[in-house]
């Protein structure tokens, strides 16, 4: 089973869209399991301050290594998980293969900053990597780490029905989804494309490829790119 520890100052926020639909079931099945742990239990003065002002100066305020730490050996007691990740945007970015990989560790550790971030000795001290779900900037890495944690756990054999997993397939061959249809045929004008209503399946297959590159030549250049790319080796 996969256990799946968060470190965050807002634990309320937790397991939220995870409690839903195929994640949800997963977490009642005990397919995989969530622990959210508050950092700011962790402080030992009477303000509970997890933050302080950045060395250098500069804007904003950043998360304390000391309480952070405690955070971590009061949980891990000395058995640190197979993987430690800090959500961050400066992070290596979050991929399809990366969910995929992580949904085979036994054990995650994530780290959820706020404010302009944590200091960078306690994510060196615990060999934190930094992943990043994309090239904007959260308020904190709770969303980012739920993001994380959905594209994950439905690679866990049992979480997704088998039609879901197809869907992924097409995905993985680096092409965007194609469109789907589904009753009435004719909505307001609008016509189902012919071809669906054929019962040819492999001409279906074919069209159904066509407009997966087609939408991923528009809505994804370098995805195309790469996928051109790979089909001439
Ligand atoms: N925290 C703030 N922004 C983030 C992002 N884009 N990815 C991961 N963590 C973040």
């Amino acid at each position: 089973m996969l256990n799946i520890s968060v470190f965050t100052l807002f634990p309320a926020l937790f397991p939220g869209p995870l409690g839903a639909s195929v994640t949800g079931r997963g977490l009642q099945k005990k397919t995989w399991s969530l622990e959210t742990i508050d950092i700011r239990s962790f402080t030992q003065d009477k303000h509970r301050t997890v933050d302080d002002t950045p060395f250098g100066g500069g804007p904003g305020m950043v998360m304390r290594p000391d309480v952070i730490d405690r955070a971590l050996k009061g949980h891990f007691n000395q058995q640190k998980p197979s993987k430690l990740i800090y959500l961050s945007p400066r992070g290596k970015p979050f991929t399809q293969s990366l969910a995929k990989e992580l949904a085979k560790s036994d054990s995650i550790g994530l780290l959820c900053g706020r404010f302009e971030g944590v200091d960078q000795r306690v994510l060196d001290a615990w060999g934190f990597e930094e992943v990043s779900i994309g090239d904007y900037v959260l308020t904190g890495g709770e969303l980012a780490a739920m993001v994380l944690i959905d594209a994950c756990v439905r690679h866990i054999p049992g979480v997704l029905g088998s039609s879901d997993s197809l869907t992924e397939e097409s995905f993985s061959h680096g092409l965007v989804e194609y469109p789907q249809y589904t009753r009435p045929r004719n909505w307001e004008g609008r016509e189902v494309p012919e071809i669906l209503n054929s019962g040819h399946h492999g001409r279906i297959r074919k069209w159904r490829h066509q407009e997966s590159e087609k939408m991923t030549k528009k809505y994804r250049p370098e995805l195309w790119k790469a996928y051109v790319a790979g089909q001439k080796d």
